[in-house]
């Protein structure tokens, strides 16, 4: 605790130190941003503005979500699905991907700042992060992923020297709720990565109604340490006798301690059959189910 604690008044004291005047902070509602708009808020009040993104990429029911957990905070909220959607339409590879979502979130973070008036911003890149983009295994969208051209005087990185488990510690000292400090990793560049290829709104819609499925099934009853679903491609399958030519959803659920390695859970067959029943029972154009049994490496934890 004492080690945490000195992290937390040091954190404070370098974003006094770093920032001059007002400031925004990305705030995506998951654990990394929301212990530095704790921090930032204790180091400069209310010469911070939160700044959530409704890029179209969110899980199903965020926007809302966050919306609630932060309502105390001054919390600007920016509808920028087109501009996300539009980023990214044409892209098949993931790091160009990539590469376009965090070239959208800056583009709309320097918009707003400059509306009002801020000069500074604040980032929850941790570790791993870091160390992945300057290993070129892929640009996380708050490394790599930045534009050469930033239109602000300064970026402060608070968390840039922790691991995950570390920042849930943190978030747990600040006082967050369990809903956030407990939270699973969620990437930046959203679903947009959870789907092979090009990103279309039809795909997005379909990969978020099976992610929260896939979510409302293992999260609380398995705790994993991450779990989702993933588009694929098309594939055939029939559905009251008809061959149709729908989508296939992979499972992923995952044990790690810090992203860096992974092993599949071994989940009961009666709970995959129930995933697999519900995601073809209730989303109409998908026609399969298939779940991921590979673990990090040789596979990553994302599918792009
Ligand atoms: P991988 O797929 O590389 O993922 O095994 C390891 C952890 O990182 C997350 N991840 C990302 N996070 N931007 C992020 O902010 C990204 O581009 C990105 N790609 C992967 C992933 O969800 C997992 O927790």
């Amino acid at each position: 605790m004492v080690k945490v604690d000195r992290f937390i008044n040091e954190s404070i004291e370098k974003i006094r130190e770093g920032v001059r005047g007002r400031t925004i902070i990305a705030l995506s509602g998951g654990v990394d941003s929301s212990v530095c708009a704790v921090l930032a808020y204790r180091a400069i009040g209310d010469l911070l503005t939160p700044i959530y993104i409704d890029t179209g990429l969110m899980r199903k029911g965020e926007t809302e979500r966050i919306k609630k957990v932060f309502s105390d905070m001054n919390l600007c909220v920016i509808d920028a699905k087109k501009s996300f959607l539009g980023a990214l339409r044409g892209l098949t590879d993931p790091e160009e991907k990539r590469m376009a979502v965090g070239e959208a979130f800056i583009r709309v973070f320097e918009e707003e700042a400059r509306k009002i008036g801020a000069r500074y911003l604040i980032q929850g890149t941790i570790y791993p992060d870091r160390i992945e983009s300057e290993g070129g295994i892929k640009s996380h969208h708050n490394v790599g992923g930045l534009p050469s051209v930033i239109d602000f005087e300064g970026i402060v990185e608070p968390l840039a020297d922790l691991y995950k488990d570390e920042v849930r510690e943190v978030a747990r000292v600040v006082g967050l709720p369990g809903e956030i400090s407990e939270r699973m990793p969620f990437p930046g560049p959203g679903l947009s990565i959870r789907i092979i290829g090009e990103v279309t709104e039809e795909k997005l819609d379909v990969v978020r109604v099976a992610n929260a499925i896939v979510e409302e099934e293992l999260v609380e009853r398995f705790n994993p340490w991450q779990t989702f679903a993933a588009l694929l491609e098309k594939g055939t399958g029939v559905k009251g006798d008809i061959r149709v030519h729908g989508w296939i959803i992979a499972v992923r659920a995952v044990e790690s301690r810090d992203g860096m390695t992974a092993e599949a859970m071994e989940l009961p067959w009666e709970v995959l059959r129930k995933i697999e029943s519900r995601i073809t029972g209730e989303i109409p154009n998908v026609s399969r189910v298939l779940y991921d049994l590979t673990p990090k490496p040789p596979a990553t934890i994302e599918f792009e």
